[in-house]
């Protein structure tokens, strides 16, 4: 049993330090969490919009990425940083609504978030992408 026990610890662990999360990984699961977040709009399931909104909340980070966008943006990062937290206070405000059971404030906000997350690809997407996935 030990035995089984040190060897599923280190399955674990090694797949862990394996590969360090990407970006475009990332943002690939913030489309599914965004669609999450329409369909509970339509559906009006305030359930499923607070689910979705806490996965988009609490994404990890594109650690794997992360020097290399440095390194491109430069300064520009703040900007990169800033529609990052814009989109965040979006998706905090459609949870707060969604807890509030308010459909109106949930949809603003829901629009406020999607600009953000469209203001951040037209600005970065094509650029980053060209250093990112040079291969
Ligand atoms: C801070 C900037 C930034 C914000 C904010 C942002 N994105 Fe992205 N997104 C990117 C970049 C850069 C890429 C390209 C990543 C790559 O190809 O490595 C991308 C790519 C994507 C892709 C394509 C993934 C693929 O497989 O090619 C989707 C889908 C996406 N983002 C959804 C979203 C959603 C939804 C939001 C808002 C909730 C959002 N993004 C917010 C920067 C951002």
């Amino acid at each position: 049993m030990k035995k089984f026990v040190l060897i599923v610890t280190l399955i674990v662990s090694s797949n862990v330090h394996a590969e360090e999360p990407r970006l475009k990984t990332l943002m690939a699961t913030m489309g599914g969490h965004a669609q999450g977040i329409l369909s509970g709009i339509l559906y009006e399931d305030y359930d499923v919009i607070q689910n979705a909104v806490a996965w988009v909340n609490n994404h990890e980070q594109p650690t794997g990425d992360l020097a290399m966008i440095k390194k491109e943006l430069g300064l520009e990062v703040l900007r990169f940083k800033w529609y990052d937290t814009q989109a965040h206070n979006a998706a905090n405000a459609i949870g707060e609504a969604a807890i509030a059971r308010n459909m109106k404030e949930v949809s603003r906000n829901y629009g406020i978030m999607i600009y953000n997350c469209t203001k951040c690809h037209e600005a970065f997407r094509e650029r980053l992408r060209n250093v990112l996935h040079k291969e």
